[in-house]
């Protein structure tokens, strides 16, 4: 791996605290950061280095899945750190924050190799990437990537505006947005369980797929977020990006060996054989709610518009399901059901693959279950296959069995890890390309539409359940049901 220089904007956040140091730091002790490495540390704060160096050394002893324990390791590491105060908005603070890289790459003997990640707000992002451009600091004889984080855009008009104003100063190609759930391990096998297992690619089609199910619940309510979720809705905060980008991943069809390109070229005809709505049919195919009072755990809530920072009139959606149609000769005819929400019974996001229904044999009337292929993303990390097997004895009844395809082990490497990883390395694979964001808001935009002038109904929810009836209704009406909801 090249030596690089890993200019951290946002470096006294909460996101570098939680996620990007301990990130680093295990990359680190598994051996796959470059050798010649210096990460410069930016916030507002009037920090010195060693302040830095304590923070991200307390990040790491609380969120580290690898706990620091070697003095020398920690110490090799913390001592690539520096800290540079700087305001995003004062052109002569680039100046400065240049000076001090280009002394770390000659002090360290590194070519001008720079990726530059933004921990901070999106609005920023515009004023950064002038910035950068402005000062030279993206002009340097080696490489330059920009990292950024969601959201990228509020709709489709605001993501082209944000698009256009970065492409000003770095390329498609320069540019890395996080979808952290690209990140996940299971996420990254997808395409292994397609390509290496013939078995499974056969079967990947709308010939013997009746249906999938994409869902993303969640136990947590709004949290300390409500400035940014009452503006977000689950729909901008988890539907156009994770759950989109899910879909993606399950539709495609990957040959052996597939690059990234073909990767993200294969996502992106999916996005584009996705069916469009029409504003006034989006009531027939989506359905929104919002979480009233209830309990989780056994420990009561209160219901979304009691929550602290949330108007009691808000409209804001905490859950959607969708139904989606891929028009295209593999998938015509499947339904996609994707569904997520805040304050629902229990943590977890998977991929349930629903095959067509056995041929029903008259001598055996017990009906067998539908095969299932099961891919649980998180907590839990699995994938399994759920095939009818005969209950021994004399009634006949099918029993189903489980094939456990994969399961990970404890303490794999978290999603940031994986993505920090892959964009020091230059693989874009896992990473939002412009064409699936841009296709993903003109997916959503008419929902966003729908939902702004009230054409569809907000229906309330009690807190600890499965969401709104109607999301069950969505499916039945399909001859279909969410599989695991008890
Ligand atoms: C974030 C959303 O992107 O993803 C949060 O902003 C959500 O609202 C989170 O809670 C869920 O991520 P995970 O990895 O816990 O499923």
């Amino acid at each position: 791996m090249e030596p690089t220089t890993f200019v951290l904007f946002g470096a006294t956040g909460d996101l570098a605290k939680r996620k990007i140091y301990p990130a680093l730091y295990n990359l680190f002790i598994r051996g796959k950061l470059p050798a010649a490495f210096s990460v410069i540390g930016l916030g507002r704060r009037e920090w010195s280095d060693d302040t830095l160096r304590a923070n991200v050394e307390q990040s790491l002893r609380q969120f580290s899945r690898n706990k620091p324990e070697d003095a020398a390791t920690l110490g090799r590491f913390l001592e690539a750190f520096r800290y540079c105060m700087l305001d995003i908005g004062r052109e002569a603070d680039y100046l400065r924050l240049l000076d001090l890289v280009k002394a770390r790459e000659e002090e360290l003997g590194i070519p001008e190799n720079r990726l530059f990640y933004l921990s901070v707000g999106p609005e920023f992002f515009g004023t950064i990437a002038d910035n950068i451009r402005l000062s030279g600091l993206g002009s340097g004889r080696g490489w330059k990537r920009l990292v950024i984080e969601k959201p990228f855009g509020h709709d489709l008009r605001s993501a082209r505006e944000l698009n256009r104003k970065l492409s000003e100063s770095f390329a498609e190609d320069e540019i890395y947005r996080i979808d952290h759930y690209l990140g996940k391990p299971i996420v990254q096998r997808l395409e292994t369980l397609q390509q290496e297992n013939p078995v499974i690619q056969a079967l990947w089609t709308n010939r013997y797929i009746a249906n999938v199910q994409i869902t993303a619940n969640e136990t947590v309510g709004v949290e300390e977020r409500a400035g940014y979720y009452d503006r977000a809705g689950a729909l901008r905060d988890m539907f156009q990006n994770h759950l989109l980008q899910l879909l993606m991943m399950a539709a495609i069809h990957l040959p052996h060996d597939s690059s990234s390109e073909t990767v993200r070229f294969k996502k992106k005809r999916v996005m584009e054989s996705l069916e469009l709505l029409q504003k006034e049919d989006v009531g027939i195919h989506v359905v929104r709610g919002q979480y009233a009072a209830g309990s989780i755990g056994g420990k009561p809530v209160v219901g979304y518009t009691s929550e602290p920072g949330i108007a009691p009139d808000s409209r804001t959606e905490t859950f959607i399901a969708a139904r989606l149609h891929i028009d295209n000769n593999n998938w015509r005819g499947v339904p996609f059901y994707i569904r997520t929400g805040k304050r629902l019974k229990e943590k977890s996001t998977r991929i349930v693959v629903e095959f067509k229904e056995p041929v029903k044999h008259p001598r055996s009337p017990n009906g067998a279950e539908p095969n299932l292929l099961v891919i649980e993303i998180g907590p839990k990390e699995s994938i399994t296959l759920q095939l009818n097997t005969k209950e021994s004895g004399l009634d006949g009844s099918f029993k189903p069995i489980h094939i456990d395809l994969h399961a990970v082990g404890e303490n794999s490497p978290e999603a940031y890890e994986n993505l920090i990883g892959d964009a020091l390395a230059g693989d874009p694979t896992f990473f939002a390309h412009w064409d699936e964001v841009e296709l993903s808001w003109q997916w959503v935009q008419p929902i966003l539409d729908a939902f702004g002038e009230d054409l569809v109904p907000l229906h309330s929810y009690e807190a600890g359940g499965y969401g709104p009836a109607e999301s069950d209704a969505l499916l039945a009406r399909d001859g279909f049901h969410w599989w695991f909801d008890d």
